[in-house]
């Protein structure tokens, strides 16, 4: 499977900016199924309502046009920590191939991938974080931490949330919330003297994964954005007998 992970698995990203669809926010909740407007109506900061709608109209129209259906056809399912999936069977459709796709959002951006391999996308507005120390110690492995201390605090805030956001686009790409410790697993390969440099792939020592391996891509975003996507594109030891 791993010779797969290229060209034709790698997913596809699409990133779109909120401010050019707040003006059809209206039409947009007409295009959502009943949970997903009485969801909408449960948000009660105006910002985050209309991210919710426009994310999830889009979402539904990508979706439709990819897979050839009306957008008020598609109906989801949720995983056991609340990832969303197509439900082919509800939807009344038959996949040739697997379908996934993901979704992120930060701010007045909207991240979407899709694939055919499980995957994940994090997108994060750059701010200059509480405590990054602390977030440090939470999220990178005991390994790493020293390396990270050592870097200019400036730095520090800029390699944190690259960190932050590979890893949870791969916690996104397992649909495992954070039952999987984020500590166990390393995507930065950072030094004092090249602290931006990451890992592309990176392997999942997790008993119920069978030792997943991930690849994890950058993305190009505005200055005050970063981002990542995951996916799934092999199983270490299928894949390396
Ligand atoms: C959903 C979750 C996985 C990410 O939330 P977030 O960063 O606040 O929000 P994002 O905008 O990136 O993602 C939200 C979208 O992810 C999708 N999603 C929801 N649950 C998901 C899950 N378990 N797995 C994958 N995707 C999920 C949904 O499409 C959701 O969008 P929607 O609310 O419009 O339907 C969150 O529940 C979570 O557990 N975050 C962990 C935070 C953390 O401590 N991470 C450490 C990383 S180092």
């Amino acid at each position: 499977m791993l010779k797969n992970c290229r060209a034709r698995t790698k997913p596809e990203i699409r990133m779109v900016k909120l401010k050019d669809h707040l003006k059809f926010v209206d039409k947009y909740y007409s295009t959502l199924s009943v949970d997903e407007r009485s969801r909408a109506d449960r948000f009660t900061i105006k910002n985050v309502r209309e991210r919710f709608i426009v994310s999830r109209a889009l979402l539904r129209t990508l979706i439709a046009k990819k897979i050839g259906i009306k957008t008020n056809a598609i109906v989801f399912a949720y995983g056991p920590h609340g990832k969303p999936q197509l439900d082919a069977v509800m939807t009344g459709i038959s996949l040739k191939e697997p379908f996934h796709f993901n979704v992120s959002h930060s701010k007045s951006m909207v991240l979407f991938c899709f694939g055919l391999l499980p995957v994940g996308a994090d997108i994060e507005f750059v701010r200059k974080l509480n405590n990054p120390d602390r977030i440090a110690q939470r999220i990178i492995s005991k390994r790493k931490l020293k390396i990270f201390r050592s870097l200019p605090l400036k730095m520090r805030h800029e390699v944190l949330l690259q960190i932050w956001t590979r890893k949870e686009s791969i916690v996104k790409a397992l649909g495992c919330g954070l039952t999987i410790p984020v500590k166990n697993f390393e995507v930065w390969t950072g030094s004092k003297a090249d602290p931006l440099s990451f890992a592309r792939r990176v392997e999942i020592p997790d008993e119920r994964f069978g030792d997943l391996i991930i690849e994890s891509l950058a993305l190009k975003l505005p200055k005050t954005y970063v981002g990542a996507v995951s996916f799934i594109c092999g199983n270490k030891q299928k894949d390396n007998p």
